[in-house]
């Protein structure tokens, strides 16, 4: 590297990393925590690779000053953290438990005693289970309390955390928890997934409403959008296919959130597998539309498809069975075998700034899983494909902003090597790598890479 950075980054420009309660935080039965969809899901045999379960995971929960003076270490700006409602409702519902507040007070007072900023997420997908018990996402009811628990969550943190997030990636809450059933609950039903989607958006608007009544300064949430390409650009059969997955994974929540409403195409498509006058009523739209003032992008990879007309695509995406085929990566792929694309990142942004002119964009996730062998005793990783996949994106986020993409971080996912759901611990995405055995802590070549990046702004 050359004394004076190559490519500067914006002043002020937000640096950090995340994680989630249920991936890091372990204590699982800790202070009155109820249990989750995930405790279910992940102690239900077959489900987790090799039965692995959250109980444990890094032992955040006990270890948290540690990891902060971690992130302090790093220099790292800003730090995302999701808060476990079912530490804060037991049962989704009822009197608060502050036992559970007062973890994330002291986590919120460690991070601000550091200069760290604290971004919080409500819900990164671990769901009380008495509420999965009445249907979960597919019952109204529980946006409802989804906007009672913000409110309390604001209520006692609200003073000292600015930046608040409603949910993570909802398309994977719907699809992969009540579509192909690959996360929890587990339930396989499109139709199921479809209502999903829409209480989950109405439940973030009436977050959002709470959040604003109770005084939050800067509201957003965080989607994965779909950068989707045709397998053949000449071919009329993959660009009806982009379309719809376009449909499926962007403009459904898209529309919505920015005032336009769910797009004709996509209620069509959807009132094939389930009547939406039977979960969408009258203002639902309009709630969902609340403003807000930042929209988290997590982007791992593109995802190209074609058009199946002959009914032979392998896809169990809700809907698109048959009519859909998505290709295997080609090229360098991660540990997750996804596809290692920068460009497709930069393609993503510049869609969704001409798209969606005037909504300020993070990078809420960003990076890879690889297989990070050891190197020594001291159990040091030289992940140079680490490196190589974050400084590629970084560039792609560089000329973003040079185009004019008003971008105003990126959180590197993740500060540590965690319970990646379905895969449990065998896939590693931190950059500072987890003893499971010891709970030792080891920053990797790529977390002494990204403390230089953050230290010049820049690359
Ligand atoms: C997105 C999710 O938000 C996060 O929980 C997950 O670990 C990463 N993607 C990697 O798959």
């Amino acid at each position: 590297m050359s004394a004076s950075s190559e490519l500067r980054f914006p002043d002020n420009f937000v640096w950090g990393a995340a994680t989630a309660s249920y991936q890091i935080e372990g204590a699982a039965r800790d202070d009155g925590r109820g249990p989750s969809i995930w405790d279910t899901f992940s102690g239900t045999p077959g489900k987790v690779f090799a039965g692995h379960t959250g109980d444990v995971a890094c032992d955040h929960y006990h270890r948290y000053a540690d990891d902060v003076a971690l992130m302090a270490e790093l220099g790292l700006k800003a730090y995302r953290f999701s808060i476990a409602w079912p530490r804060i409702q037991p049962d989704g519902t009822g009197p608060v438990e502050p036992r559970g507040l007062d973890f994330y007070d002291r986590l919120t007072d460690t991070l601000l005693d550091r200069g760290i900023d604290p971004i919080v997420t409500l819900y990164h997908w671990d769901l009380p289970q008495t509420l999965q018990d009445r249907g979960g996402w597919t019952n109204r009811e529980t946006a409802e309390h989804f906007a009672t628990y913000a409110a309390a969550v604001h209520g006692r943190l609200g003073d000292r955390i600015r930046t608040w997030t409603t949910l993570n990636e909802p398309w994977c809450s719907a699809y992969l928890g009540y579509g192909n059933g690959v996360h929890a609950p587990g339930v396989r039903d499109a139709g199921a997934a479809f209502t999903a989607v829409h209480h989950l958006l109405l439940g973030h608007g009436l977050a959002v409403r709470a959040l604003r009544a109770s005084g939050a300064e800067v509201v957003g949430i965080t989607l994965n959008p779909a950068e989707v390409q045709p397998a053949d650009r000449d071919s009329a059969a993959d660009a009806v296919a982009v379309r719809l997955v376009d449909g499926l994974q962007n403009r459904i929540f898209l529309g919505p959130l920015t005032g336009a409403g769910y797009p004709a195409d996509v209620l069509e498509h959807v009132a094939r597998m389930v009547d939406p006058a039977t979960f969408l009523r009258d203002g639902d739209e309009k709630l969902i539309a609340a403003p807000i003032d930042l929209l988290g992008i997590n982007y791992y990879a593109p995802t190209y498809v074609a058009g199946r007309p002959d009914g032979a695509g392998g896809s169990a995406w809700p809907g698109t069975e048959g009519a859909v085929e998505f290709l295997p990566a080609a090229g360098s792929v991660s540990d997750m075998g996804w596809a290692i694309e920068p460009a497709g990142l930069g393609r993503l942004l510049d869609r969704l700034a001409a798209d969606y002119p005037g909504l300020p964009l993070m990078i809420t996730e960003n990076g890879g899983a690889f297989p990070d062998r050891t190197t020594d005793s001291a159990g040091r990783v030289a992940d140079t494909d680490r490196i190589a996949y974050l400084d590629g994106h970084l560039r792609a986020v560089h000329a973003a902003i040079g185009r004019g993409v008003d971008l105003r971080g990126y959180l590197v996912w993740s500060l540590l090597d965690n319970f990646e759901w379905a895969e449990g611990y065998r896939k590693r995405f931190g950059i500072v790598h987890v003893d499971y055995l010891t709970q030792r802590r080891t920053p990797k070549a790529s977390a002494r890479w990204y403390q230089e990046v953050i230290s010049r702004n820049g690359l």
